[in-house]
């Protein structure tokens, strides 16, 4: 007797028996999942879209309607792909060499998205690989990125560029009322701190740890932790 698997395909989707799907996830009708694909637990893959042959994709993402990830995409865990939205992997691309013979495979290399944790792309937007959007960044609507996005960074528009800086909530930050370069999340409390690796944000403290501001953490670089 064959064990039934702990996923769920609705009819019509057609998922390769070579792709690996986590438990708890669910595909959705006229959703296509290439051989070698492999998602996560909980993940959701929506009405008609496309996960390509090898794509990477960790637990807890959703990939909304028509979505097409195209490979070699790479998705860490949380990640959300709005509606329609492309993920590209040919830079130049032509269906033809030079002479009109049809490109192989062999004639081009892929190119790919790597979308870090927590990261979000909105409706319809286009990332052009190669291209990463960094860790709990925020893709608007319609948005053609073309550059890396750093994380926690907002970007929208034809190229994408950063409008504000967003908190793991999604909600934008607000500047810091203590004077630093620090930024404050208005619904769940949390601080973010500049990353200077990254050129974005990352996570200083939280109100549930009940740790220092950042304004008074301690400087990496001042080994004695001696204050003037
Ligand atoms: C980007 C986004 C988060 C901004 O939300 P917001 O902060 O409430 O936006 P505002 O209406 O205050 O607009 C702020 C500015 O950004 C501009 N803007 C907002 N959304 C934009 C977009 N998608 N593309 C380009 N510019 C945008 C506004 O025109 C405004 O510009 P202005 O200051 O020059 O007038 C939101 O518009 C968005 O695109 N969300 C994604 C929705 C989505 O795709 N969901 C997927 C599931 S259906």
């Amino acid at each position: 007797m064959t064990s039934k698997p702990a996923y769920r395909v609705a009819p019509g989707a057609d998922v390769s028996d070579a792709a690996s799907i986590g438990d708890g996830s669910s595909i959705w009708h006229l959703a296509q999942v290439r051989e070698g694909a492999t998602l996560g637990e909980s993940c959701v893959i929506g009405r008609g879209a496309y996960i390509g042959t090898d794509v990477r994709m960790g637990h807890g993402c959703k990939i909304q309607n028509y979505a097409l990830v195209y490979e070699p995409a790479r998705l860490a865990d949380g990640v959300f792909v709005g509606p329609a939205a492309v993920f590209t992997n040919d830079h130049f691309p032509r269906a033809v060499n030079p002479d009109l013979t049809p490109k192989s495979a062999s004639d081009w290399d892929p190119v790919g998205v790597t979308c870090e944790q927590g990261s979000s792309i909105g409706a319809r937007a286009v990332c052009v690989a190669p291209v990463t959007i960094g860790a709990w960044a925020m893709v608007a609507a319609g948005a053609t990125v073309v550059k890396d996005v750093p994380p926690h960074a907002l970007v929208a528009g034809v190229p994408a560029k950063r409008l504000a800086w967003v908190g793991r909530s999604g909600e934008k930050l607000l500047p810091a009322s203590d004077g630093t370069d620090a930024w404050v999340c208005p619904t769940t409390g949390e601080w973010y701190i500049p990353d200077e690796t990254s050129g974005g944000l990352q996570l200083a403290t939280s109100p549930v740890t009940d740790a220092p501001r950042p304004a008074e953490l301690e400087d990496p670089d001042d080994k004695d932790g001696a204050t003037e």
